[in-house]
């Protein structure tokens, strides 16, 4: 079973609660979902595996650590995601980024993809596929099913909020990946809205509400 991981470091506690407040507006609160994800990703890149080195310092030789060569991929799901994606990116630089869009079929209600552009090396990499919001699960396990049936083996989900329902959703079908989460709410109301949430995430960032 994959586990969750709810992240509770005060500032990133701190800053959510001010991304939730209803009277903050769109630029600061696009700044403090990326400030978020940034704090996110110090936390969910603690197992990256090191090595050491020696580098020569003013005044003798240290055998110090480095990153020792992990390839990692950024994937925001269109459109929220896209708010977390430089937060991510200021403390993994070199890391390849890409997209997946997923609209609802009015009909059958399901998440259909319609747009996805991975790194080429999928299966060398392993992602961190980013949405804020992750409510009854339909994007995030289709996104996930979209990378591994092109190869992706470790996937890790990254969401500032999620409902139990989507996390549920998540374990049940894909088993094998983590969630981070900055706050796991109460419940999903009649609308797919994460109840207390922040309200729709994608219109708070890109203020089209
Ligand atoms: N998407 C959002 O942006 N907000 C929610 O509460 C649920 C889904």
């Amino acid at each position: 079973m994959g586990k969750v991981h709810v992240l509770d470091h005060p500032l990133i506690q701190h800053k959510l609660t001010m991304i939730r407040d209803v009277n903050t507006g769109t630029k600061e609160f696009r700044e403090l979902v990326n400030e978020v994800a940034t704090l996110m990703a110090f936390e969910i890149t603690r197992h990256l595996p090191l090595k050491e080195v020696t580098v020569q310092t003013p005044v003798g030789q240290a055998t110090s650590n480095i990153i020792a060569g992990k390839k990692l991929g950024i994937v925001p799901i269109l459109r929220a995601g896209l708010g977390m994606s430089d937060g991510v990116l200021k403390l993994i630089p070199a890391a390849k980024v890409g997209h997946i869009g997923l609209y609802r079929d009015p009909e059958t209600l399901k998440p259909v993809e319609y747009y996805i552009k991975l790194p080429s090396d999928v299966h060398e990499r392993e992602f961190i596929i980013v949405d804020p919001m992750l409510a009854t699960g339909g994007s995030a396990v289709e996104a996930i099913h979209s990378l591994k049936k092109r190869g992706a083996k470790q996937i890790k989900l990254m969401c500032l909020i999620a409902a139990p329902e989507g996390v549920e959703a998540v374990q049940k079908a894909h088993d094998d990946v983590d969630i981070y989460l900055a706050g796991l709410d109460e419940k999903l109301n009649e609308k797919g809205y994460i109840i207390p949430g922040l309200g729709d995430a994608g219109d708070r960032l890109f203020g089209t509400k």
